[in-house]
């Protein structure tokens, strides 16, 4: 099978399109034949050598972590899918999605969403699923309250939005300029231009920062959040020093693998509650330029890669 791999940290010259065997479906795996696959920024900075989870030693390594496809095998003692099945899933740190098959644990996939196209439907689970566990397992966030969200615009804010208005929270998210009205659509009370515009001249008494864009960004979040609210990042450790100062709940966390999420956020979008942004589609040949344009070209949605002999 043709799959895109990394032997050592650089450029988007690192990445190859190779061919390797085939992998097998473990007991409890499903054996995927992937149609499209979603590019995240967990991989342009896993290529670079700026992900601590993915060591030197641990090459050459497939990148990817999300993918939409066919079962085509299931291994011993999987119940919940047929042969047949079209299914999506954010994959395990230890397997690659930029591949023409996959082996993937049964519990962390779900049938695809039966109102998106393979394509879009690669683009949801890492995002979504980031999304959804910043907001509320990690933010607790309720019916009622204030949520700050910084990056509306790239993969996961627009996912964040839409679940927080979803979960009837009040949504206030910062934007530049051009994309204002497309974090409006989404269901944003309020879109901040953060080029042009203060967020804490704007907003106040704030139950939930979360936080996509940390460094200054998070700095002047503090001053916003309520006593007793929380602060969540996908970046980096929050200063503890600053949290305690604010008495908030501070903490920065890792997107897990989850099928029963994602079966939720699968039932949200053909219920129409959620919609998908796609930014651009490239070819599997095309990952490293697919990588170098998400990393540089101010994104809004997501960046996906076709996989399989259709596409070639
Ligand atoms: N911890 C985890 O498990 C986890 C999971 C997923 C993602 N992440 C991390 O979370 C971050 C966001 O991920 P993503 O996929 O959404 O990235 P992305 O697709 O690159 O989007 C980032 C967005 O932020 C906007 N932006 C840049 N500076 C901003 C600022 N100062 N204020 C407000 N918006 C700003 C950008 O728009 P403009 O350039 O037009 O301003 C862009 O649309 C990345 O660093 C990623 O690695 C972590």
């Amino acid at each position: 099978m043709k799959a895109v791999r990394i032997h050592e940290f650089g450029g988007p010259e690192v990445l190859k399109l190779e061919e390797l065997p085939q992998p097998e479906a473990g007991p409890g795996e499903l054996l995927i034949e992937v149609q499209a696959a979603s590019a995240n920024p967990v991989d342009y900075k896993i290529r670079k050598g700026d992900y601590p989870a993915v060591k030197a030693d641990q090459l050459p390594i497939v990148l990817g972590r999300d993918i939409a496809g066919i079962v085509q095998k299931l291994g011993i003692g999987v119940s919940d899918f047929v042969e047949g099945d079209e299914v999506f899933t954010m994959l395990p740190q230890d397997r690659g999605a930029f591949a023409e098959w996959v082996a993937a644990p049964a519990n962390v996939c779900a049938l695809k969403p039966a109102s998106l196209d393979m394509v879009q439907a690669a683009s949801v689970p890492l995002a979504a699923l980031t999304a959804w566990q910043g907001l509320f397992d990690h933010g607790g966030l309720k019916a009622g309250q204030r949520v700050l969200i910084h990056g509306a615009t790239g993969g996961v804010g627009p996912f964040a939005v839409q679940f927080a208005r979803a979960k009837g929270a009040e949504v206030f998210a910062t934007a530049s300029s051009d994309g204002i009205e497309f974090v409006k659509g989404l269901g944003a009370h309020r879109a901040i231009d953060y080029r042009a515009e203060r967020f804490e001249d704007i907003v106040h008494d704030v139950d939930l920062v979360y936080d996509l864009i940390g460094g200054e960004t998070e700095d002047r979040s503090w001053q916003v959040l309520k006593r007793g609210g929380a602060l969540i990042s996908t970046v980096h450790e929050p200063d503890a020093e600053k949290a305690a100062k604010a008495g908030v709940q501070a903490s920065r966390y890792t997107a897990q693998p989850n099928g029963e999420q994602l079966r939720e956020i699968a039932r949200m979008i053909d219920a129409g509650e959620v919609k998908v942004t796609l930014d651009k589609v490239f070819p599997l040949a095309s990952a490293a330029e697919a990588e170098t344009h998400l990393e540089n070209d101010h994104v809004r949605g997501k960046v996906v890669l076709t996989v399989g002999a259709q596409h070639r």
